[in-house]
């Protein structure tokens, strides 16, 4: 089912800092912040050569990952991303096989303009787990 690793996303409670710490200390590719009203996250995409990181901060109030970052005052790693070829059908056997969909349990456009879903940590090691159309 899951294919190539998208992206791994960071939590981090100074966007501006981090961004210089990948760009200037880890000699990255980083892009300039997005504000993604629609996920209430500021983004920062940086081009690695097999996959991406973003650096995701709070955008307006009741972000979703306000609380997250109240538990990771340092920032963590938040979600990480999959693709998958067939986002509808992965998701009807992922519910099928008990896993639990965050959200509605239908994929809605993720912050690349592709259909995503989020799977519960509980139900992969702790780990929040993105999939995204390919
Ligand atoms: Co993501």
């Amino acid at each position: 089912m899951i294919g190539n690793l998208n992206h791994i996303a960071i939590a981090v409670p100074n966007l501006q800092e981090a961004a210089e710490k990948y760009r200037n200390t880890l000699g990255a590719q980083v892009g300039k912040p997005i504000d993604q009203p629609d996920h209430g996250v500021t983004v920062v995409f940086i081009d690695l050569p097999n996959t991406k990181i973003e650096l995701l901060h709070p955008y307006g109030e009741d972000s979703p990952i306000e609380n997250f970052l109240k538990k990771n005052v340092d920032g963590g790693i938040h979600h990480i991303c999959f693709e998958v070829n067939d986002i509808i059908g992965s998701s009807k056997a992922l519910a099928a096989d008990g896993a639990k969909i965050l959200g509605s349990g239908k994929p809605k456009i993720g912050a690349h303009g592709k259909p995503v879903i989020f799977l519960h940590p509980k139900d992969f090691n702790g780990t929040l787990i993105e999939l995204q159309q390919s």
